[in-house]
């Protein structure tokens, strides 16, 4: 259930957004506010301030001077009265810039990953708890209509026995993802498991993983990696990335199959979803129904941007809400682990080991008994999706 503090943007009006992080998502989050219907884009904050000048430069923006523009992010949006921030920082950044919103009353719209590591992951759990402040993570890839599709198929023709997501782009980005461990699960990997979890309608029980890292890769860490998911209903999700091989580049999306009981479907990740089923009749009708021509829809971050405004106008949780996230999140951690350990990883016992550190390094009292008085983490994040509203389809 929304919290008494839930703050509520009323639906006559845009969400007075601001942007704290101008870097290359910070530049995109820009052109998709000020191109958005539901929200205006108010003010944009960088450590360095000509970035976020450049970053509202590029904006589309029909009167850049009237957007504000500072090195502290939450100040900004304390100082405009903003309704929302936008956090496309660094994932190092992302908790300390978090708490500062979610105790400052300003609900936030974070950039995947969730933060740098679990324990923050689940800190950010209880601030939002105490606080009563709604935190969503934009995980952009689950608004793709193949996704819905995907899931709709699932849903009818399942459940899936075995799922495989495969990821290969010769990428070299720069940044810091160069120093970043274990980058492609960091990086990518969260997108393909909060996509397999949202098509599946599964969580993680458990992970093995493998790394690896070419004389030629430009990243000091792993950015070639395998891994396989147990599954909540039993079923297998194995995720393949690299960016270290050249030739035949899968989509950002990565390809998938997914094969369930009572029938199979492919996406390579950019087209129409193709599915089977053991009737060639029901067949032709699915494919036609999946490729019929539809109507544009806003998807990616302008999606994300639409579902988190209508869920503060409905006082409704968001999808990707924070507990919710950190089910997706966990797996990259448990996949990271499962590496570097050599070892199967329960997904439970790295959340409740993770909770620990968290209590330990928790400075807000407040935050710090809300994690205490769960009963597991697992527990505390069924509850709070007990209490969410779903809205597949994003609406204005
Ligand atoms: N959804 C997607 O498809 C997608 C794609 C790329 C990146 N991302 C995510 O977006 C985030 C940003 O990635 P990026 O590629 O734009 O990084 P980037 O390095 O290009 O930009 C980050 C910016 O944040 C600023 N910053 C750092 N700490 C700050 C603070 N405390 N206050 C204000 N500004 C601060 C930096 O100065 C920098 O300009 C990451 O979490 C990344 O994983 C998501």
């Amino acid at each position: 259930m929304p919290s008494e503090n839930q703050p509520v943007i009323t639906s006559d009006r845009p969400a007075r957004a601001v942007i704290v992080g101008s870097g290359s998502m910070g530049r995109w989050w820009a052109r998709s506010i000020v191109a958005s219907e539901v929200a205006e884009l108010v003010g944009m904050a960088d450590l360095d301030e000509s970035v976020a000048r450049a970053a509202v430069a590029q904006s589309g923006a029909e009167d850049p001077d009237s957007i504000a523009v500072g090195r502290d992010g939450v100040q900004l949006a304390r100082d405009l009265g903003a309704d929302i921030l936008v956090n496309p920082t660094v994932p190092v950044a992302h908790h300390p810039v978090t708490v500062a919103a979610l105790h400052a009353g300003i609900p936030v719209l974070g950039e995947k990953p969730v933060t740098e590591t679990l324990p923050e992951a689940i800190s950010l759990m209880a601030h939002t708890e105490v606080t009563g402040v709604p935190f969503m993570v934009s995980q952009s890839r689950r608004f793709f209509p193949q996704v819905r599709q995907l899931r709709a198929f699932v849903a009818e023709h399942g459940p899936a026995v075995l799922t495989s997501a495969f990821f290969s782009l010769f990428t070299e980005h720069d940044g810091f993802r160069r120093t970043q461990g274990h980058p492609m699960l960091r990086d990518m990997g969260i997108h393909a498991f909060d996509t397999a979890r949202h098509v599946l309608g599964t969580d993680p029980v458990a992970v093995t993983a493998q790394g690896h890292r070419p004389p030629w890769s430009v990243y000091s860490h792993d950015a070639s990696v395998t891994a396989t998911f147990e599954m909540t209903d039993g079923s297998l999700f194995v995720y393949n990335g690299t960016w270290n091989a050249r030739g035949l580049p899968t989509y950002w999306n990565s390809e998938w199959r997914i094969a369930g009981q009572n029938g199979t479907a492919t996406w390579d990740g950019q087209g129409t979803p193709v599915v089977g089923t053991d009737n060639e009749d029901r067949d032709r009708e699915l494919n036609a129904e999946l490729s019929a021509p539809r109507e544009a829809e806003p998807n990616q971050i302008d999606a994300s941007l639409i579902e988190f405004v209508s869920a503060l106008r409905e006082g409704r949780r968001p999808l990707c809400e924070v507990h919710d996230n950190v089910l997706s999140f966990a797996m990259v951690e448990a996949a990271v682990a499962a590496v570097e350990n050599r070892a199967r990883v329960e997904i439970d016992e790295l959340l409740e080991t993770a909770r620990q550190d968290a209590i330990a390094a928790e400075r807000d009292d407040d935050a710090r008994a809300v994690m205490e008085s769960w009963g597991s983490v697992r527990a505390a994040i069924t509850q709070a999706q007990a209490g969410a509203g779903e809205q597949v389809r994003p609406q204005v």
